[in-house]
């Protein structure tokens, strides 16, 4: 079904000491903006932190952050998260660059497809961070769509036909189509994707989740479900579950709970993967885009 805005669309902005909040779309997102966050101080973080929860994505524009200071705000969330995929950065192990160069002609890129970050971990990241540090000029934007604004719009009956499901989240075809471009010429130029062998048997087995998560600091329930990893759920065959998966996928992802950002240099955007979904696209062949992401680590879903 698709939905068009209506009572239960929520995103305006609230009025705050030290920050202002202007909202990105209908459904979510919001720039920060009256803030440095290489010099932030504590209130200014709580503010954040609280416009994070209510708009899912926030982004600040012209930001002079370095390495050390997304270390730093990073660390402000809580503990680094792990990452599945790459090393990090020399000097900056918690630090991803994610690049895709000018003439990298590949049929996946890092965040391609609607996913949430590494929910194949017991632990998934809670919130991501990314930082834009040379931009196409055009392409290369990143779109979110709320989960937890999907969930509100479910008739009663899904949501309590979907209340005790767990959902298998496995790295699976995302390993598939690394292994095909590893074995391309062009294998070098997406960075580090180096998994051992038990890496991968690990992402491949994966984890079950609630398919319906509650958010640790809101209370607020949220669909944990998503086309990249979501490959099944516990007690149904592929047949049961396959159509559902889908269904509850296309749902979260249609445009009205989306929003989409253009990326300028020195861009930094966090979302909440407990309440979000995202891509990247791959639209920006001949133009160099690269990006430094960081990420903190979640509580086990629940
Ligand atoms: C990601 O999925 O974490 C990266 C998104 C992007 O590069 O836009």
């Amino acid at each position: 079904m698709i939905l068009h805005p209506s009572g239960l669309f929520n995103n305006h902005a609230k009025s705050y000491k030290r920050i202002s909040a202007f909202p990105l779309a209908s459904a979510m997102g919001a720039e920060i903006r009256g803030v440095s966050l290489s010099s932030l101080d504590d209130e200014q973080f709580l503010e954040i932190e609280d416009a994070l929860h209510r708009h899912k994505m926030i982004y600040f524009r012209n930001q002079d952050t370095s390495l050390a200071d997304q270390e730093n705000f990073t660390l402000r969330f809580g503990a680094f998260g792990v990452d599945a995929y790459t090393p990090g950065t020399a000097g900056h192990p918690n630090v991803q660059k994610v690049v895709k160069e000018a003439d990298t002609r590949v049929k996946m890129i890092f965040g391609s497809g609607w996913h949430t970050d590494s929910p194949f971990l017991p632990r998934p990241p809670a919130i991501s961070i990314l930082f834009g540090v040379d931009i196409p000029p055009f392409g290369g934007d990143t779109m979110w769509a709320n989960s937890q604004l999907a969930y509100e719009f479910l008739s009663e009956t899904m949501k309590k036909i979907i209340a005790p499901l767990r959902v298998h989240m496995s790295a699976r075809n995302v390993l598939r189509t690394i292994q095909e471009i590893n074995s391309s010429p062009e294998a070098s130029k997406l960075g580090s994707m180096n998994l051992s062998m038990e890496d991968q048997r690990g992402m491949i087995e994966g984890s079950f989740h609630p398919l319906v998560r509650t958010h640790p600091a809101t209370g607020a329930k949220a669909l944990f479900v998503d086309y990249t990893y979501a490959s099944g759920i516990q007690g149904m065959t592929e047949a049961e579950a396959r159509p559902l998966l889908d269904f509850l996928v296309n749902h979260i992802t249609q445009p009205a709970f989306t929003c989409r950002l253009r990326w300028e240099k020195h861009t930094l955007a966090v979302w909440d993967n407990r309440s979000c979904l995202h891509q990247a696209f791959n639209d920006h062949d001949g133009y160099r885009r690269e990006m430094y992401r960081t990420t903190v680590l979640g509580e086990a879903p629940f």
